[in-house]
């Protein structure tokens, strides 16, 4: 048995508790290790930055690539001497899309864990903890609850700051032959709008200027809207650029195939919705995509960025790609590099094809060797290298209003986020963290702008 505490009472002495989190994967994740703690912080657990003497660990983990189990056991044996250390009082709780696909194998080779939560669950975490409290075994809870976990949560307590991120879609119905998320994360649904628009409102309230709006679809979104109506995604942004303060949007991650008429229209309509675009295209060879089950050509992509380009001429674009993909051959791989070069991408992530264990692709034939992928990849990179050093260099000259979000590296310096969001290094005081000024660029480097200020006035 596991002597734990049971949890704190609401009150003065609650707030003795300390919780630290480690998140690992997309942002989704980093929202929901802030709900997380948004949900124990009636139990007395308030945020600690090292997990040392911690009351509670989570470890929130991601399943998509690589030896991604055998990652989570080497930390937990780290966490689990941090544990010993507190007289086994910490409470090691493992959420995220490892837990969710292999909760069990967590419970057998690391007995010491003492709740394993999947991501549609983590609402119920103050049950798990006073289970976990006082049972003599784990808790394990990697159901897909029929209830909407979004309707239990309370507001966020601790403001995200400048930037937010709020979650209006999960799951994925697209199931790509290579991805693990429509397992973990289940099928696709939408929250309502009503509850999308509050809870934007509160994080507003709280101090956040920009909103960027989650899903592993984001564009997927359909969610209920008043008067028994259903909304898309382009519609839902026309409604948030209409709250005070609020003043930049985004959205990620998209879907090719649910870029329809009405969001492209609201990258022409919304200046607040940013002119900058993470549409994942995986690959650029047709037979490819075919193979992965994308459901689009590499043509039908060419032209959905031209549409996207005719509403904003503007808007920098951003993908992911994975090279090695079973049956990819010297000649899809130069398809690729064919439409990076047609497309010309800001910034973008590259990946090596790792076989996911239950998935289509991993039991494909014709895997492709690994030192064949790690030169597609080196030869992808370096393409995808020289953009985004050209788009960067692109950048020196222009005013741009960037929303500065904290300290810079130096004393004396802030950095903050343009428009395309590149973190951009100013001299400038703390006093204008939260605040949009315009900033004259002055340099580019392979991953940050440097400017100076030249209007300090707030923009809005
Ligand atoms: N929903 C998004 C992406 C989710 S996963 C979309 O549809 O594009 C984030 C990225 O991880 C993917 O875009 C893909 O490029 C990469 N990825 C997913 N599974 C992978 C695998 N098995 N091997 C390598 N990269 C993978
Ligand atoms: Fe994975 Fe494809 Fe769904 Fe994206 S669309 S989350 S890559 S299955
Ligand atoms: Fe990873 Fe799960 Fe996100 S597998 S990428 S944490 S949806």
């Amino acid at each position: 048995m596991n002597a734990v505490q049971t949890p704190a009472p609401i009150g003065e002495a609650a707030a003795r508790k300390r919780l630290h989190v480690i998140t690992w994967g997309c942002q989704m994740n980093v929202y929901d290790s802030g709900r997380m703690a948004d949900v124990l912080a009636p139990l007395g657990y308030a945020p600690a930055a090292e997990p040392d003497g911690a009351d509670m660990v989570i470890l929130n983990t991601c399943h998509i690539r690589d030896k991604a189990a055998e990652k989570v056991f080497s930390e937990l044996g780290r966490l689990r001497r941090l544990k010993e250390a507190t007289g086994n009082r910490m409470i090691l709780a493992v959420a995220g899309c490892v837990a969710q696909a292999e909760g069990a194998e967590i419970l057998a080779r690391a007995p010491y864990v003492d709740i394993v939560l999947g991501p549609q669950t983590y609402h119920r975490l103050p049950e798990m903890v006073a289970q976990a409290s006082r049972a003599a075994g784990a808790v394990i809870e990697t159901d897909f609850p029929p209830e909407e976990k979004f309707d239990h949560l309370p507001d966020s307590a601790t403001p995200q700051g400048p930037t937010a991120f709020l979650t209006i879609q999960e799951g994925c119905d697209k199931f790509c032959s290579f991805c693990v998320v429509p397992y973990t994360r289940g099928a696709e649904a939408s929250r309502p709008a009503g509850a999308i628009l509050r809870e934007a409102r509160h994080l507003v309230a709280q101090g956040s200027r920009e909103i960027t709006l989650l899903g592993q679809n984001v564009n997927a979104w359909h969610g209920e809207a008043p008067g028994a109506a259903t909304w898309g995604l382009g519609r839902l942004l026309r409604e948030l650029a209409e709250i005070p303060g609020l003043t930049r949007l985004r959205y990620a991650t998209s879907h090719p195939r649910d870029m329809d008429d009405d969001l492209v229209a609201a990258h022409r309509d919304i200046p607040s919705l940013m002119p900058f675009l993470h549409l994942p295209v995986q690959s650029g060879s047709d037979r490819v995509l075919a193979a992965m089950n994308r459901k689009h050509t590499a043509d039908d992509y060419r032209r959905i960025i031209d549409r996207l380009r005719a509403a904003r001429p503007d808007l920098a674009l951003s993908s992911d790609f994975i090279v090695g993909h079973p049956g990819e051959t010297d000649a899809d791989h130069e398809a690729t590099m064919a439409l990076v070069r047609d497309v010309g991408f800001a910034q973008a992530y590259s990946f090596k094809y790792s076989p996911r264990p239950g998935t289509p692709a991993a039991g494909a034939p014709m895997q492709v060797a690994e030192d064949v992928k790690d030169s597609r990849l080196q030869a992808l990179q370096a393409l995808l290298r020289e953009q985004q050093a050209r788009f960067g260099a692109g950048c020196v000259g222009l005013d741009m209003p960037v929303l500065f979000t904290g300290p810079g590296r130096h004393p004396g310096q802030i950095v903050g986020r343009s428009p395309y969001l590149q973190p951009v290094h100013v001299s400038g005081g703390a006093n204008l963290v939260g605040t949009e000024s315009i900033v004259r660029i002055v340099a580019s480097h392979p991953n940050s702008l440097a400017g100076t200020l030249v209007q300090e006035r707030q923009i809005a």
